[in-house]
């Protein structure tokens, strides 16, 4: 496994990598990787010749009040974990690297952002302004340092991995992108980064948020409720476990938009805070 931190440095090895006809397959991530993210790994080797695994805690996508400067830097132990896995490159830029004019302007490091309108309305988009411009605004740079077949993304970011897919076919940026599947502890809890803030009671409460998504999912499956009593019997069941909820809504798959009757694929979205910390997790079905 090769460390690079330049993007010179990267797209040298990566030519010479092309030349040999080998393919780039790409995992995005902001370190401290957990077995959800080495899932992705799996997915892109059996997809490409290499695989290129990114590590940059991208400050662009995170509000002032967020967890930027917190957010858990475990360089040593990630590259270990890469390593095991048998990834061919880590890319782990300095942040003056990926954004020059980080150096001038801490606040505006970028004069120029990719937005996606609509789909990054609701949902997330309207608890953290300006977090998914964040988002795709580094993807699309990290797509042209790397320039992947394939890349991979977790379906635990639903929201994040629609907006990427919608990027890419309306900016015609030719990379596949592989959606991959969530994974979860033994008591359901989606894998996250941020679940290394919790206590280990907090990750046994932190369950609750899977299974009322999945009492949600039945309710409708079974056509028990309607979308806003869902709703509602959700935050309310949600909040005497005691979480505070930032939103729990049943949308389109597609479009993210609020569910229509007439609706068929279907996706539940939640965000939750235990304490401080935010907790994201999702389930789709059909009716
Ligand atoms: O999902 C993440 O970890 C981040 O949003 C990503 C895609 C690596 C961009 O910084």
């Amino acid at each position: 496994m090769i460390i690079i931190d330049t993007i010179q440095a990267l797209q040298k090895t990566l030519a010479e990598k092309r030349q040999q006809g080998k393919s780039v397959g790409f995992v995005p991530t902001m370190g401290n990787l957990h077995q959800g993210h080495l899932s992705l790994v799996d997915t892109a080797k059996k997809q490409a010749d290499l695989v290129v695994v990114s590590i940059f805690v991208n400050p662009t996508q995170f509000g002032p009040n967020e967890d930027f400067d917190s957010y858990p830097r475990t360089f040593e132990e990630d590259c270990e974990k890469l390593d095991q896995q048998e990834v061919d490159i880590v890319f782990a830029p300095s942040i003056e690297e990926v954004y020059p004019g980080f150096k001038t302007d801490k606040t505006k490091p970028s004069l120029t952002s990719v937005h996606v309108a609509e789909l990054g309305k609701s949902h997330c988009g309207a608890s953290r302004p300006g977090h998914f411009d964040g988002v795709t605004t580094i993807v699309s740079k990290l797509f042209n340092m790397v320039r992947p077949d394939i890349a991979v993304f977790g379906q635990k970011d639903y929201q994040q991995l629609a907006i990427i897919r919608r990027m890419v076919q309306d900016l015609n940026i030719p990379v596949d992108i592989i959606g991959a599947p969530i994974l979860r502890e033994d008591n359901g809890l989606a894998m996250s980064s941020r679940n290394g803030y919790l206590s280990q009671a907090e990750k046994d409460q932190a369950a609750g948020i899977h299974r009322v998504l999945q009492w949600a999912k039945e309710q409708l499956e079974s056509h028990k409720l309607s979308f806003d009593d869902v709703e509602q019997s959700a935050v309310k069941q949600l909040t005497e476990q005691g979480f505070r909820v930032d939103y729990f809504n049943i949308a389109n798959a597609e479009t993210l938009q609020v569910a229509e009757t007439s609706d068929t694929n279907l996706v539940i979205l939640a965000a939750v805070f235990l304490g401080k910390v935010r907790l994201i997790d999702n389930i789709t079905l059909t009716i």
